[in-house]
């Protein structure tokens, strides 16, 4: 729909709640259903999950509001939508380098996020063919033993044209919805599979209470252990945070560009970290008590969703089915995030360019795919390369780990401190009071937040994590401060 949005006539959500399901959609996504339960089971549990909490109150919500309050004034894309605010605040506009920055690292998520995507895919056909040979009834995989199913992600892993061809049909699917365009591409994708999703996932979630191991779930996401909130732990949390709620890449800020006047941006915010926090939440009480019930390790890492939860759904009634189901709505949750990472990319390059929508999408399309074929063969053929070896935090790392650590340890933490400058400081306060929806103490206390708290604190964070032996060192030094003083 071409509505008017301000500004400009341009293309923009049909209503509030379209919007509010696009924008859910985007975050909600592989990042609540796959890297939440595995960041949380590598790295300890409660005291990743509660500073997780407190990283989403604290930081995420008011860099949200900032990003698409950015987004709702520039009405344009990303680098363009800031540089209008610089302009219309008499400052720099070369801080436009903060939308450019965000798109390039949408772009490189993209190409990796497709990646997974392929394997959901993968799995949704395991689970389908498994219902024909098994039946309705019985568990999964009847009969086969554990070691055999846990084998089927590597056995995936091992044949690199079989991930390409996967990889490249995700991404094909995202680049024809995008290139629809917002109200018969985008917004279409969200307004029907959204809605499905909460459906199956409510159904899920119940089912996993009822027939597995709830209660160590809870013992196991919110017990806190203050020993274990180390540096990394804690940029491993903000990461997840940040990429859950596609912040510090530009997403939220094209998305915003799209909303209209009439929305109320501080409202909708809350909406959005809202659902999406409660999705990564109730998928951690979902996924480990299948898992703990299975007898299976928490820490299984990425290997949680794919390798885990299929030996879990084997010794469950309706197993096939379930597996089935909720590899289905893993799939759409990643979709309605695909179309947002490859959206704001395809919108820098449309309005830069003039290109129309379908050419911007096919040449950002194509970009990711080689991308993605590197990562995708970063399990097989290219599994030695270590991209960033000379970095000591990825040293370890293949391409596509390097990709998602770079982006959520780097891009989005830089991007998202860039933003609370660029707003809390540089952006002309009337102009940001008038987008932003709120009033009151609200107000006071999201300005100095943005000002002072996020900042800071996420310096601190990203120092910490980047520099672990020097945070350890403080954290030392600190207690023995303390024990000094307080003896
Ligand atoms: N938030 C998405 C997820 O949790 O899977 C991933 C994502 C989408 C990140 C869009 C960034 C973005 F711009």
């Amino acid at each position: 729909m071409v509505v008017s949005t301000g500004s400009s006539e341009r293309e923009g959500w049909s209503s509030r709640s379209a919007f509010i399901l696009a924008a859910v959609g985007s975050a909600v996504g592989l990042g609540n259903m796959w890297r939440f339960p595995a960041e949380a089971g590598e790295n300890g549990g409660g005291a990743f999950v509660l500073f997780y909490i407190f990283c989403v109150l604290l930081i995420g919500l008011p860099v949200l509001l900032s990003e698409v309050l950015i987004g709702r004034h520039g009405q344009a894309s990303a680098p363009e939508s800031v540089r209008r605010v610089a302009r219309d605040s008499k400052a720099p506009e070369g801080w436009s380098v903060l939308g450019s920055m965000g798109v390039f690292a949408a772009f490189l998520i993209l190409s990796f996020y497709c990646v997974v995507g392929g394997w959901v895919v993968y799995y949704i056909g395991v689970f389908l063919s498994d219902l024909f040979q098994t039946g309705l009834s019985g568990g999964a995989f009847a009969g086969r033993p554990a070691e055999e199913i846990e084998t089927l992600l590597p056995g995936l892993f091992g044949n690199g044209s079989l991930m390409v061809g996967l990889n490249l049909g995700f991404l094909a699917v995202t680049m024809f919805f995008v290139a629809r365009g917002i109200s018969s591409g985008i917004e279409c994708v969200a307004v029907y599979l959204m809605p499905m999703f909460f459906v199956l996932f409510l159904g899920i979630t119940i089912y996993g209470a009822f027939t597995g191991n709830f209660g160590d779930a809870v013992t196991y996401l919110f017990t806190f252990d203050f020993s274990k909130l180390t540096g990394e732990v804690m940029l491993a949390a903000v990461g997840q945070a940040f990429f859950s709620l596609s912040l510090g890449v530009a997403g939220m800020m094209t998305y915003g560009a799209y909303a209209s006047r009439e929305t109320n941006l501080g409202e909708t915010s809350g909406i959005i970290a809202g659902a999406d926090t409660a999705v990564a939440l109730i998928a951690g009480l979902a996924i480990f008590p299948i898992v703990f019930a299975a007898g299976l390790s928490a820490s299984a890492g990425p290997g949680l969703m794919f390798q885990s939860l299929p030996i879990a759904f084997q010794a469950m009634p309706f197993g096939s089915l379930i597996g089935l189901l909720f590899f289905t709505m893993v799939f759409f949750a990643a979709l309605t995030s695909s179309v947002s990472l490859l959206e704001a990319p395809t919108a820098y390059v449309f309005e830069k360019f003039k290109l129309s929508r379908p050419v911007a999408t096919v040449i950002v399309g194509v970009g990711a795919a080689v991308l993605g074929i590197l990562s995708a063969l970063s399990f097989n053929e290219l599994a030695d390369f270590r991209p960033l070896a000379l970095i000591p935090i990825f040293s370890e790392a293949n391409f596509f780990d390097a990709l998602d650590g770079v982006t959520a340890k780097l891009f989005m933490p830089i991007g998202a401190i860039l933003t609370c400058i660029f707003v809390g400081w540089v952006a002309d306060a009337k102009l940001i009071d008038d987008e932003n929806g709120l009033d009151g103490v609200l107000h006071q206390v999201w300005r100095a937040l943005v000002r002072f708290v996020c900042p800071i604190v996420l310096t601190l964070i990203l120092a910490a994590g980047l520099f672990p032996e020097w945070f350890a060192k403080a954290m030392s030094e600190l207690q023995q401060g303390f024990a000094v003083v307080f003896g």
